[in-house]
């Protein structure tokens, strides 16, 4: 079967950080933000965003574009008849449990959209423990989130079955450039509020003393969780890479969007969350419960939350294409199935394990396991440990076990980038020795913990 590729270089672009780009960035990093301190999360954040998750990034682009394989077969290509094998078959297993979830969030973000659409906010008006009450009992309910959910996984579903180019490629470059101006009119907005600055001044202005184990944690888990580092999602877009494009470029300018558009997001809500004297540690109701408050009271805040939940649908759909895309790379490849089945397929997995984690809101709530409700359990175990082992393995594989005139081979071209020439020792001692070290501090901090 022909592979397919992305187009040229501008598509590779847009599809790697319209994957990195998503809830990640406009619902999570946020609330962190809120959670961990403010400035000096940003602070830790931004020093192991490119100390260890951009080089995890690298090299599972490294894999990714040498064996132009989907996640599972990329090992046995690189390291057949290994063991390795069985990291493929993780890489494959987290983005399908992850995407269950992810399009829950995502048809909530379509809930919202078309209550903006209608005006909803403006009309609820009270105060803001009226919109958790709106929150709670929308997402305990049976059918409304089940049937958002579908929508958005159909949505999904879409996009990938157009393919490589038609869909995924195409969809991000008309999607990634509306998203980008969204956020930015919402930042003006919100920074150009009575009392924003002080907003402005707690995103900005670190307090160093608020750094400890736990915010370390909890930055370098967002930064894999936002780069979609380390779970077999780039593996996969970059087995669509040519031979000839630059992937150390691809990689950084992909890290350098999904930063620039986290800190615009935040931009876009703290300033106005310290304007209207709210809560910046209102944790994951955020999104759906402090902002549509402020959206209800703001000049224009009826449009402002109508582009807001058009920008949060659209950066979770080009993110969950990603995360679709490498369960049907698996079955086209390995089980030699066509993209429809395939696109079909996994769309009857996760419509059925995000229906599980919707009532888990509601009537399934009582069914815990390790003391999680399904969603909390989905969640905790991909991003507690399944993309932190992922990230793990793969730097190991890249650093330790492939060859390392193979891995320079593939990080300069064959030699013919000089400035990736230069870089490759710093590169590669960032993935064999420093990654991996800090990965097990990290989870060691999580067992403990
Ligand atoms: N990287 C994706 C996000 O940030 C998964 O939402």
């Amino acid at each position: 079967m022909q592979r397919e590729n992305f187009g040229n270089r501008f598509g590779v672009l847009v599809a790697m950080a319209g994957s990195a780009i998503g809830l990640g960035n406009l619902w999570r990093f946020p609330y962190m933000v809120g959670e961990y301190g403010g400035a000096a999360f940003i602070f830790v954040y931004i020093i192991f965003f490119f100390l260890l998750c951009l080089p995890i990034l690298i090299a599972e682009v490294i894999v990714g574009r040498r064996s132009q394989a989907n996640a599972f077969g990329a090992f046995g290509k690189l390291a057949p008849g290994s063991r390795w094998k069985w990291v493929g078959a993780l890489m494959v297993l987290t983005p399908v449990i992850v995407v269950s979830y992810y399009s829950v969030i995502g048809g909530w973000s379509v809930d919202y959209f078309i209550r903006a659409c209608m005006m909803d906010f403006s009309a609820a008006g009270g105060p803001e423990t009226g919109f958790g009450d709106i929150f709670s009992s929308f997402i305990s309910s049976v059918w409304p989130p089940v049937i958002c959910h579908t929508v958005y996984l159909a949505l999904t579903a879409s996009v990938v079955l157009a393919g490589v180019k038609g869909g995924i490629e195409r969809f991000g470059k008309v999607m990634m450039p509306v998203l980008f101006v969204i956020v930015i009119v919402i930042a003006v907005r919100s920074a150009t509020l009575p009392g924003a600055k002080d907003g402005l001044v707690w995103l900005f202005k670190p307090d160093f003393s608020k750094i400890d184990a736990s915010v370390c944690a909890a930055a370098l888990g967002q930064g894999f969780f936002s780069l979609s580092a380390g779970f077999g999602i780039m593996l996969t877009y970059a087995s669509y890479i040519s031979r000839k494009e630059n992937i150390a470029a691809s990689s950084a300018y992909t890290a350098v969007s999904d930063l620039i558009f986290a800190i615009i997001a935040s931009c876009a809500i703290m300033p106005a969350v310290f304007s209207f004297g709210l809560d910046p540690q209102e944790g994951p109701g955020l999104v759906f419960e402090t902002l549509p408050f402020i959206f209800s009271k703001m000049p224009l805040g009826g449009f402002i939350s109508i582009l807001f939940f058009l920008a949060l649908i659209v950066a979770a759909l080009t993110s969950s294409i990603s995360l679709y895309e490498v369960g049907v790379a698996y079955l086209m490849e390995e089980k030699k199935m066509s993209r429809r089945k395939a696109v079909a397929v996994i769309f009857v997995i996760t419509w059925v394990l995000g229906i599980l984690c919707s009532l888990s809101f509601g009537p399934l709530s009582g069914v815990r396991v390790f003391g999680n409700t399904l969603f909390n359990f989905f969640d905790k175990l991909s991003a507690n440990w399944l993309m932190p082992l992922g990230a793990l393995l793969i730097v190991l594989f890249v650093g330790w076990r492939m060859d390392k005139a193979d891995v320079r081979n593939e990080f300069t071209n064959g030699g013919a980038l000089r400035t990736n020439r230069r870089i490759f020792g710093a590169v590669y001692f960032l993935i064999r020795f420093i990654a991996p070290a800090a990965i097990i501090v990290i989870f060691i901090s999580i067992l403990v913990s």
